[in-house]
């Protein structure tokens, strides 16, 4: 159900290829959500196993659903015949166990799956747990990694808006171009609308705006290079106390405004 005040639900992702700067638009994204009045209950996922996010806000997080899907493969594999009728019902609570949760918004953290091999039975049941949980919010936003399978494996089967995050550079549209393909053609996710962002601009918006066309993709905006964001960054500061005045979260305000919170 959505909160009283909020006109709906919104479910995005955000992609892209490595380094571009996915985890910091994704803090960046939250601090604007946090400063608007109609984004309402705010979950954030790190689906990204190098759990960037949870640092780049400042969080320690204490367990991820790496941990909880270890914890169900061991128990799946074992003789305790009680345990094992207990785990279907126990799924939903372990889950939130591993909700992070501060006054503002929550966090889950994917982290990195220890046993190798394919256990999709866990990973589907999983996978339903956090779209119940993921149902208690308005707005929910995942940190990913360059491509969308993973995020379709464990965290979503749909999402709203995806974003695919470039660079200035013919790689990062490549990659943009494919995520694009995998989504439109492979069906790898169901997913209604997707855009580009442009982050670390210096200058060339008129070229980018064209690599844009080319590839087919609408462009949500440029966000420009930020020595803000570096620098905070290269201390460890949270993103959530940029400076009003950056440069980076000014492109993210309108973004969200024209883009998301549509
Ligand atoms: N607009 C910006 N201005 C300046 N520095 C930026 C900007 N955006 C990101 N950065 C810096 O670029 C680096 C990579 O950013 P980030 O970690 O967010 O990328 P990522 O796409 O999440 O990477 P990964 O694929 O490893 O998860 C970081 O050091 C970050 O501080
Ligand atoms: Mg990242």
């Amino acid at each position: 159900m959505t909160a009283p005040g909020i006109s709906k639900k919104r479910l995005l992702a955000v992609c892209g290829k490595g380094g571009t700067g996915k985890t910091a638009l994704t803090a960046m994204m939250t601090r604007v959500l946090l400063d608007s009045s109609n984004s309402g209950k705010l979950l954030l996922i790190d689906a990204d196993p190098a759990m960037g996010l949870p640092n780049a806000l400042g969080l320690k997080v204490k367990r991820t659903m790496g941990q909880v899907r270890e914890e169900i493969i061991k128990t799946a594999r074992g003789s305790d015949k009680e345990k094992k009728a207990k785990l279907a019902s126990m799924l939903d609570y372990m889950v939130m166990e591993a909700l992070y949760e501060t006054d503002s918004f929550s966090l889950l953290a994917m982290g990195r799956t220890e046993t190798q091999g394919c256990f999709c039975p866990v990973n589907n049941l999983l996978r339903d747990a956090i779209e119940t949980l993921s149902s208690n919010f308005d707005t929910i936003v995942i940190d990913g990694e360059a491509g969308v399978e993973q995020i379709n494996r464990q965290v979503m089967r749909r999402v709203d808006t995806l974003i695919i995050v470039s660079d200035a550079t013919s790689r990062g549209v490549q990659t943009a171009a494919l995520v694009k393909k995998m989504v439109r053609d492979d069906k790898v996710i169901q997913c209604e609308k997707i855009g580009l962002i442009f982050n670390r601009v210096r200058g060339n918006q008129e070229l980018l705006k064209q690599a844009a066309q080319e590839i087919g993709l609408d462009v949500f905006g440029y966000v420009p290079q930020d020595e803000n964001i570096a620098s905070y960054d290269l201390v460890g500061k949270s993103i959530l106390e940029l400076p009003v005045t950056s440069p980076g979260l000014a492109a993210i305000r309108h973004i969200v405004t024209d883009h998301i919170l549509k």
